[in-house]
């Protein structure tokens, strides 16, 4: 387990079925809220279930970037309103960078903010959006314009969710990684050149020897300017 620690949160790369547990167990939270949509319930969701070991609640949205608006919020803070969600719960955000950036804005504005987790399940999100506390939702169709800075109380990355994943999500998230390579790491621009990206999704791919240093790049990125 590798785990990278910013100045109030931590993240920890490796098996989840590990780190999760033992995170929720130093913690005493209510209940426990998972924000999910139609895909990260079928493939993600089994993954974690054991994890959490204790009851839950999930919100399940429809995905993708279209459904990222204010109704789907309000959908969002309908269930927690229904579900009688105090502000001693924990919102877990599984899915990608649209169920972290809008998961993440239900939460930081349910009752004046309620802790949230982020878990992110595409590559893009394991690298860049759960990262750095920016949530929120696009409105009259530009994007993001909504939205408020607060960090998680965790990130949670593990790869076992990118075998899931489409080849065009994978190759989403890898142009991320190329370009916080290309723009703050020689050497691990070089490691990208030298290998064989084109086998990415051989089954015993190592995605996290490209995870890990670029999430490192991102976290200099926004120590340096939060906002
Ligand atoms: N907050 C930030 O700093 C930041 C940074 C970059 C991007 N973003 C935001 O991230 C969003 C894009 O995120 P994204 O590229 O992850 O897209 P996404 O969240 O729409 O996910 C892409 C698709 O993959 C599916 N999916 C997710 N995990 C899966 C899995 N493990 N297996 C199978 N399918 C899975 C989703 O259901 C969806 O259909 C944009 O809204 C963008 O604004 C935020």
């Amino acid at each position: 387990m590798e785990i990278i620690k910013l100045s109030d949160y931590s993240i920890f790369i490796g098996d989840i079925r590990e780190s999760l547990p033992s995170f929720l167990q130093q913690k005493n939270y209510g209940r426990l809220i998972v924000i999910c949509d139609e895909n990260t319930e079928q493939f993600c969701l089994p993954v974690i279930k054991f994890a959490i070991n204790q009851d839950f609640t999930s919100i399940k949205i429809p995905p993708g970037e279209q459904h990222k608006h204010i109704e789907t919020c309000k959908r969002i803070w309908t269930q927690m309103m229904q579900e009688g969600l105090d502000r001693k719960a924990l919102v877990l955000n599984l899915g990608g960078g649209v169920i972290g950036d809008m998961g993440g804005f239900c939460a930081a504005t349910y009752k004046r903010g309620v802790d949230f987790v982020q878990i992110p399940t595409t590559l893009l999100s394991q690298v860049d959006a759960s990262i750095g506390g920016k949530l929120g939702i696009d409105f009259m169709e530009v994007k993001n314009s909504i939205g408020v800075f607060q960090n998680p109380q965790a990130v949670f990355i593990d790869p076992v969710f990118l075998k899931t994943l489409s080849e065009r999500e994978i190759r989403s998230g890898f142009a991320e990684i190329i370009k916080h390579s290309l723009i703050a790491d020689k050497v691990q621009w070089r490691e990208i050149w030298k290998s064989e990206v084109g086998s990415r999704k051989s089954e015993n791919f190592d995605f996290e020897q490209f995870i890990i240093p670029s999430l490192k790049i991102k976290q200099r990125i926004v120590e340096a300017d939060p906002f």
